[in-house]
């Protein structure tokens, strides 16, 4: 029995609808599509049906078909790549209200310098499309790996995916009894 059949009783495998997220990132060399994909695992083990999608290969359509979207990038000059903010751009035609009350999250890959700031520009864009954000439980905004992805990196994004799946499925459990959209 999974974490969704846990907390709302209902059995998954009889075709109940489990949550679903999209993890959509933008790498050059490597160490985003790793964290990305890490993240997605954990995500998976834990109850909420991921995809994880290249930016070149998502659409702004994708994002309205889950109840949790993650979003990621190398850090280029303290912020995301402009393929990632073209896609946000791009989520205009869903603004305002499309994207409220899903789990949103944000992770990146740098060299040492302005990782948080990338990580914080993904949130701000979150939180205006009325998301709700989650950082990791070991606290900052969300994995800022500087340097080259290692295992302690993917255990940490493995933890976060976990983490991030375990606030989707008990926000969809809840979400009648707080009469909330989404
Ligand atoms: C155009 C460009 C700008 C960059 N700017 C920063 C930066 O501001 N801060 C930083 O720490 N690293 C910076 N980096 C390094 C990358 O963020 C880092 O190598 C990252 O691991 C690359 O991720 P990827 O393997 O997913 O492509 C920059 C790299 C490039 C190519």
């Amino acid at each position: 029995m999974g974490l969704f059949d846990k907390i709302t009783g209902k059995d998954a495998a009889k075709g109940t609808s489990v949550p679903r997220g999209l993890v959509v990132y933008d790498s050059k060399s490597g160490n985003s599509e790793k964290m990305a994909l890490a993240i997605g695992q954990g995500m998976q083990q834990n109850g909420v049906e991921t995809k994880v999608k290249r930016v070149d290969k998502a659409t702004v359509n994708d994002l309205m078909d889950v109840d949790a979207v993650v979003l990621g990038s190398p850090t280029y000059f303290a912020n995301m790549t402009t393929k990632m903010k073209d896609f946000i751009d791009k989520s205009i035609k869903i603004y305002p209200d499309k994207l409220a009350d899903k789990v949103g999250a944000a992770f990146t890959a740098c060299d040492g310098v302005g990782g948080d700031l990338t990580v914080l520009a993904f949130l701000q864009a979150m939180l205006l499309h009325r998301m709700v954000v989650i950082g990791p439980e070991s606290g900052g905004f969300g994995v800022v790996q500087i340097g080259d992805v290692d295992d302690k990196c993917l255990a940490d994004c493995q933890a976060f995916g976990n983490r991030i799946a375990a606030f989707t499925v008990a926000l969809e459990a809840g979400k009648e009894k707080l009469q909330v959209t989404g």
